[in-house]
């Protein structure tokens, strides 16, 4: 054993890091990015939003980030129908951030944070580097889960933290609320719903359950319909408390001057950015189509990706695919692999070479 692995925490021992493989490919389908560049004119307002917050760069940011979550609460509540004030946002260098800040609060030594597999890959990680002890637990058949089979599992685990995503990554299976509610009213802990693809779904956000339940937040994010992922600007919509208690774990200045005045730029032209979402959408449901014309199963997706299968060996579909070009993720579910909707273009070489890739490996 080398000295730093004698020094590291023993719960991280032997442990593998978030790994989404970053290779130089011509259709990168693999991390649930939205396909769309910002348009000249919106790089050119970023610019000068980002050169004027600039000029202010020998300050630290404003620590609370208050017209940021000013902004972020009139966007939902513009966008869900339910008001929000600025109390009861908080914003963070991506949803990942937000998630951690909620275990450092909420979880911890001792502690347990329970999700429904598969999920989101990171619950997990972030669980256990706050060494959170996670508490993995399964769905019913088509990754569905039910108001009376998840409310039992989680009354029966009495979890400090449940984590719920709606719709799901990797499976793109959104909740109905009703899901949402039993799970709360079973849970003694909090209750985060995790809708960071919220904008691809047709369905009633998690927001309008915030009233009145105290232990419920929704966290979100700019990186997938706002096409803004490089930017990293996660948020959350909870109780004012809950937001009071993140201020006792999180970092002063967390969110740079740079990127507030970026997301605030952006926010500012939500309708450009988001008009991307249709597009996107069209092509999601293009996967569903195609991919099932071959004679492979597809989960109806709420999202801006498709898991698809099942293959006896999803690995070498993975390369098969990979070996003409094209990138998408293999997330460790045997016989299954999720492809993000890309641009018209990318969606297209992605089914020719599933087509092409057939061939080589029975399904
Ligand atoms: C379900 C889910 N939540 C959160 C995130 C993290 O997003 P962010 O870029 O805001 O950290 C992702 C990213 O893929 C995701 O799939």
């Amino acid at each position: 054993m080398t000295e730093v692995a004698r020094l590291l925490r023993a719960d991280l021992q032997g442990r593998t890091p978030y790994g989404a493989p970053q290779l130089d490919v011509a259709v990168r389908l693999n991390t649930n990015e939205n396909p769309h560049p910002p348009s000249p004119e919106l790089v050119a307002e970023l610019s000068a939003a980002v050169g004027e917050a600039a000029r202010a760069m020998n300050r630290y940011p404003d620590r609370d980030a208050v017209e940021l979550r000013i902004d972020l609460a009139a966007y939902l509540t513009r966008t869900t129908g339910h008001p929000l004030d600025v109390e009861q946002v908080w914003a963070a260098n991506g949803s990942n951030e937000i998630l951690q800040q909620l275990l450092q609060a909420f979880g911890g030594n001792g502690r347990t944070a329970l999700g429904f597999d598969p999920t989101y890959s990171m619950h997990r990680l972030i669980s256990e580097g706050t060494a959170t002890r996670w508490l993995p637990m399964e769905r019913l058949a088509g990754f569905r889960l039910e108001p009376e089979q998840a409310s039992l599992v989680v009354r029966e685990h009495a979890p400090d933290v449940v984590f719920l995503c709606s719709p799901n990554n990797p499976t793109g299976t959104a909740l109905d609320l009703d899901v949402i509610e039993a799970v709360y009213d079973a849970a003694r802990g909090l209750v985060v719903v995790d809708e960071a693809y919220a904008e691809f779904s047709s369905r009633p956000s998690a927001i309008g359950l915030l009233p009145g339940r105290e232990r419920l937040v929704v966290t979100r994010t700019m990186s997938k319909a706002f096409a803004f992922a490089a930017a990293r600007l996660g948020y959350l919509a909870a109780d004012p408390a809950i937001v009071q208690a993140l201020q006792l774990v999180r970092l002063p200045y967390h969110l740079s001057v740079l990127t507030q005045a970026a997301a605030r730029a952006a926010l500012a032209r939500a309708d450009e950015l988001l008009g991307s979402v249709a597009a996107v959408v069209e092509q999601r449901d293009r996967l569903l189509r195609e991919i099932r014309a071959l004679d492979l199963e597809a989960i109806d997706s709420d999202a801006n990706f498709v898991l698809f299968g099942e293959f006896g060996d999803q690995a070498a579909t993975w390369q098969a695919l990979l070996d003409r070009g094209v990138l998408v993720r293999d997330v460790g579910l045997p016989g299954w692999l999720r492809v993000t909707a890309g641009t018209e273009e990318e969606t297209g070489a992605f089914l020719d070479a599933l087509r092409d890739g057939m061939g080589e490996v029975s399904p």
